[in-house]
């Protein structure tokens, strides 16, 4: 049954919280395409570039979503890059809107901050692939690989929006790493 986004949030993580987000799962056939989460939460421990944070539905927990932002360096370089290095819906929530509404959120956040002209992710190629559902929020080819997976990237100012097809800006920032 489709969802209500409004009840989709992006919340901080807490010592009551982090068992939950590391219990969260995938499909066993789409493990290729997204690290487990507690390996995720590691690597964070010594990225002071990762934004991360639980993905609720309601009272429920749903997801999990991590940034890399540059920004959040110190100090930060002079043009930082922010891509999606991690995004997962637990499999019982899957395919109910909500990996929609939470990485709206996400681009909504990236936007507001007013640093980058597009938000970069990548994902790894293959049947079952999540490249539909990141086309269908308005990502668009960027024409580039790294190491194997597909880079796409969102214009993320409306100048660009409105001249989808046009030269691409970088962020300079990749993405998503599969396992
Ligand atoms: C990809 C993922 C985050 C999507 O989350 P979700 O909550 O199931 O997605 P939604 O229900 O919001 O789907 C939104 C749209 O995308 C489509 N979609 C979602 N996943 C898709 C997939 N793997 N292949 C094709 N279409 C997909 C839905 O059918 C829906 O289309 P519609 O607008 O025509 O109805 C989730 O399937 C997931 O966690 N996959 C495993 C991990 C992964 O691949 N992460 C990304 C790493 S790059």
């Amino acid at each position: 049954m489709p969802i209500d986004p409004a009840q989709v949030s992006l919340r901080e993580i807490t010592a009551d919280t982090v068992v939950q987000v590391i219990k969260l799962s995938v499909a066993e056939h789409q493990k290729q395409f997204v690290a487990p989460n507690a390996v995720s939460l590691a690597q964070a421990l010594f990225a002071p570039e990762a934004w991360y944070r639980a993905i609720w539905h309601g009272d429920e927990m749903v997801g999990f979503v991590m940034l890399e932002d540059e920004s959040l360096l110190d100090p930060p370089p002079a043009h930082p890059g922010i891509g999606v290095w991690r995004f997962m819906i637990d499999l019982r929530f899957q395919g109910r809107g909500i990996g929609r509404a939470a990485l709206q959120q996400v681009i909504d956040h990236v936007r507001a901050k007013g640093l980058v002209d597009t938000l970069e992710l990548s994902y790894v190629p293959g049947p079952g692939c999540p490249e539909p559902f990141y086309l269908g929020l308005g990502f668009r080819h960027a024409g580039r690989l790294d190491e194997g997976e597909v880079i796409l990237e969102l214009p993320l100012r409306p100048a660009q929006v409105a001249a989808a097809g046009s030269p691409r800006s970088t962020s300079g920032i990749g993405s998503i790493d599969a396992p």
